[in-house]
């Protein structure tokens, strides 16, 4: 099973999390690390652009890659909306590598638990590892299922473009050995079924991350749990911070 944000799913992304939206203080958090640096920086699975545009209206030297077209394309029009012209990639991570390219890596939003497998995964890290510069830093957001119960539906209507898009989304599947939930979404308008995914998220205990970024080679890491805001005490979010020293 390949996760792939389609036309629909792309389109709903964008119609509710608009560039600009900050997810649980992500935004700021971003920003907090980022700026003002001189580097450049790589933005993996760069979705609509919800940080890409306005980190590179704050004038961080960006690029943005991510494997769904339909995001790219979606994200090309949301910089021409702002007069701004970005520098995007269509490309899956298992494939792109720039040796020695970037000072910077960020993949916010859980786009690392959107990685099928674990042997992807560790492909993906390889070539963030290589894509950076000597004393480079990856930025990872990881996100841990709390909320997930099996079998619980959820439906939710949005009006888009003159259509109402109703998405019903089916928590299938968790399995607790191999650490992965599966969802099923589906699209319908007027009733019809339109565009139909499951969605895999893989998941990491943090001691078990930090372990695999150690033996890729990162070192002098940190974590933060929910971009530091201690008034959420359950822990939905672990952002790694880790260098290649
Ligand atoms: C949850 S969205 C996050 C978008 C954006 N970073 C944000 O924070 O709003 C995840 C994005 O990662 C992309 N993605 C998932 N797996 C990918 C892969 N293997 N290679 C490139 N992009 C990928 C998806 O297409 C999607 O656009």
């Amino acid at each position: 099973m390949a996760n792939h944000y389609k036309q629909i799913s792309s389109l709903i992304y964008d119609f509710t999390k608009p560039p600009g939206t900050s997810i649980d203080g992500d935004l700021e958090f971003y920003k907090s690390q980022l700026l003002p640096i001189q580097g450049k920086v790589l933005e993996a699975g760069v979705g609509n652009g919800r940080l890409f545009i306005p980190l590179l209206k704050y004038k961080v030297d960006i690029v943005g890659i991510d494997k769904s077209q339909e995001m790219i394309n979606i994200c090309q029009k949301n910089l021409e909306k702002e007069n701004l012209t970005g520098n995007l990639i269509c490309q899956d991570l298992e494939e792109y590598r720039e040796f020695e390219a970037y000072d910077y890596i960020i993949v916010p939003n859980a786009t690392f638990n959107l990685l099928e497998t674990r042997i992807k995964a560790t492909k993906v890290l390889k070539n963030f590892y290589d894509s950076l510069k000597p004393q480079g830093t990856i930025i990872i957001d990881l996100i841990l299922p709390i909320e997930f119960k099996a079998g619980s539906n959820h439906q939710y209507s949005h009006y888009i473009d003159d259509q109402t898009i109703v998405v019903k989304n089916l928590s299938k599947e968790i399995n607790w050995i191999e650490q992965y939930s599966i969802n099923q979404i589906d699209y319908y308008i007027n009733e019809q079924l339109q565009e139909s995914q499951e969605f895999k998220l893989s998941w990491y205990g943090c001691e078990e991350f930090c372990n695999i970024l150690a033996n890729i080679g990162f070192n002098d890491g940190v974590f933060i749990i929910n971009y530091g805001n201690k008034r959420n005490l359950n822990v939905k979010t672990i952002t790694f911070i880790f260098k290649k020293v």
